[in-house]
């Protein structure tokens, strides 16, 4: 969650570990800082608050350096306060930290019984003191860190420096990420590659357990048995624009405009005369499809609503009984796994803990295969799978993912149409789905026309305390993505229920002062859907109708949306859009911080 940066250059690369940092904040801004080292010691400044606080901080004090490590922080371990702040400091080691030290209990009693003391209430510190003894033991930065991690259990991203080698900045990962970046004359890690875009496109995206000594001219790997080891350099094709805010006001903002070329990224090279490729699920797949006799889907968040649509789409298409289940709880049950169950994660950022954890215990079930769809290439989830998908959204900054869903959709419709087809799915139906995917940019595009009527429609809901979402089919998922939205950049009380079981239980909350907000596509369920509203205006509620054009809907409404008309592929994004839209433009009438959501972060490396 935590974000790193660490470089070795010759020149004054302060604002390069800073700007590094602003754009890892969406993994965590509680608190932020910096730690320069020089051979007459460590310069620390850290803030409580966002990176801009310690931006400011640096002005002031003018610290500057060429060798350092940096770190923009979501607490676990200890408040968010400047002592609990990174980096952490023992003599003359410093030390950030992304992850969790599980045994720290233990290392803190042995460390104190030697005299350490310790300041702030993170599990961080451990390390710090860790290094440094064995350090002042006789060994090397690098070797100090290695004999160091030994003694971590849990997850970890690092990096130390140390003023006894003043030019060197040491990396090490388990369970966390890291990656190295090379440059002319001077080297960088960081937590992500979008930290270091406008340094460099080379990269090394380093393995589980590796140790990285950064100098300014060099770069060297050693595995996790301490041998030397050769990765693989990387060229990224992102440049340092696909970062940048530009003319929006918020990155989400920008992120839902950005759809119809994701999505339309997502499908190049992806459809060929009317079909889908089958090999770009990865090679075995035609095998691995037409012996497919069920599909587990794990994820969590966002992704876990893409994958509650997949779920309709794989049964409905391909035939083959799917369920789709929160990864958190997945790892904690014990999964009973039929032969020919294909194992399917959806993860953005392909490094959240527990969609991590659920695959690798997936791996000991019996799954016949582990397919993955993810949005960052070299992640965790992705080296973990056998089959990949990966979808083009580009890097997502904004904590609630928006362009990220819309192409795992159109990832998940591939992957429901290519299995349809394997198990006999009628080929008029295919080339629909297919025609449907190709069509879908373009229908974004139509979409996307309804930010003005949205943006005036969200004054209704800007003073609002709770709000309920209904939909039925793929679109019960749809509106939870539109509840889930809401709530997390809004801070508005958003529920979503299948709208048959309304009569169950929330249409006692029902009353003039809650908004309903229903997502209507013409299909099989529309006159069920209807009745069920009808229920709802019966007991006085607001009701907000995002309706499919071809849907003669009828309805006593306070708004009716009217959106472009879509089939059953391309439905469940083109309504998701418009409920983007809305959670945005409430949460700016509101002065939340849209892109920075409290308590939240983007990418949760943690359980
Ligand atoms: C966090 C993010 C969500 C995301 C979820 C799963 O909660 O704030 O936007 O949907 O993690 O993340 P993943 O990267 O696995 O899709």
């Amino acid at each position: 969650m935590c974000g790193i940066v660490g470089i070795s250059a010759q020149r004054n690369i302060v604002h390069h570990l800073i700007q590094g940092l602003a754009s890892l904040e969406y993994r965590g801004y509680d608190s932020a800082g910096v730690a320069m080292v020089a051979a007459d010691g460590i310069a620390r400044i850290r803030a409580k608050g966002k990176v801009r606080d310690l931006q400011a901080l640096q002005v002031e004090t003018g610290l500057d350096g060429h060798c350092g490590i940096a770190h923009t922080r979501w607490a676990t371990h200890g408040v968010p306060s400047e002592i609990n702040a990174h980096p952490h400091v023992s003599g003359h080691v410093s030390v950030v930290h992304n992850g969790i030290i599980e045994n720290h209990a233990p290392l803190r009693e042995e460390l104190r019984a030697e005299g350490y003391e310790f300041v702030s209430q993170t599990d961080t510190e451990v390390i710090a003191h860790l290094v440094e003894r064995a350090q002042r033991g006789g060994l090397s930065l690098l070797q100090a860190v290695q004999d160091t991690v030994k003694r971590l259990h849990g997850a970890y991203a690092i990096a130390v420096v140390s003023s006894r080698e003043p030019d060197v900045v040491i990396g090490a990962r388990y369970g966390a990420p890291l990656i190295a970046g090379l440059g002319e004359g001077e080297q960088y890690l960081a937590s992500d590659v979008h930290a270091l875009l406008p340094l460099t496109r080379r990269f090394i995206y380093l393995e589980e357990g590796d140790v990285v000594e950064v100098r300014r001219d060099s770069l060297r790997v050693f595995d996790v048995g301490g041998a030397e080891v050769q990765r693989e350099v990387k060229e990224s094709h992102f440049n340092a624009d696909a970062v940048e805010r530009g003319e929006f006001a918020h990155y989400m903002l920008k992120e839902i405009h950005e759809q119809p070329q994701a999505v339309a990224d997502t499908l190049e090279g992806r459809i060929a005369g009317g079909k889908v490729l089958t090999q770009i699920f990865g090679v075995d797949a035609e095998q691995l499809l037409a012996q497919t006799r069920a599909v587990h889907i794990i994820a969590c968040g966002t992704s876990y609503h893409a994958g509650l649509v997949a779920r309709y789409w794989i049964e409905q298409l391909a035939g083959v009984p799917c369920t789709t289940e929160i990864a958190s709880e997945y790892r904690y049950r014990d999964p009973v796994v039929q032969d020919g169950t294909l194992f399917l994660t959806i993860s953005q950022s392909g490094e959240t803990a527990d969609t991590l954890a659920a695959l690798k215990l997936a791996k000991e079930k019996g799954y016949h295969a582990q397919f993955a769809v993810c949005n960052v290439p070299e992640s965790s989830i992705v080296r973990e799978s056998k089959l990949v998908l990966m979808t083009r959204a580009g890097p997502e900054i904004g904590v609630a993912s928006t362009k990220a869903f819309t192409t795992q959709l159109v990832a998940l419709a591939l992957f429901a149409l290519e299995l349809g087809r394997a198990k006999g799915l009628d080929g008029e139906r295919y080339a629909d789905g297919v025609r449907q995917l190709e069509h879908l940019p373009a229908l974004i595009v139509e979409t996307l026309k309804l930010d003005d009527e949205i943006r005036e429609l969200a004054e209704a809901f800007a003073s609002k305390q709770d709000a309920l979402f209904l939909g039925r089919g793929t679109h019960w998922p749809v509106a939870m993505e539109g509840a889930l939205k809401l709530k997390e950049i809004s801070y508005i009380h958003a529920e979503a229920y299948a709208a048959g079981e309304l009569k169950h239980g929330p249409l006692a909350l029902v009353d003039d002062s809650m908004p309903v907000i229903a997502v209507m596509p013409n299909d099989r369920l529309i006159d069920k859907l209807k009745s069920n509203l009808e229920e709802v205006r019966a007991r006085g509620g607001k009701l907000y109708a995002f309706v499919d054009e071809t849907v003669a809907h009828g309805l006593d409404a306070a708004r009716v949306v009217v959106l472009p008309a879509a089939g059953e592929i391309a439905a469940p994004v083109v309504s998701t859009i418009p409920l983007q839209l809305l959670a945005y433009h409430v949460a700016v009438l509101r002065g939340t911080d849209v892109d920075q959501p409290r308590n939240l972060a983007k990418s949760v490396t943690v359980e």
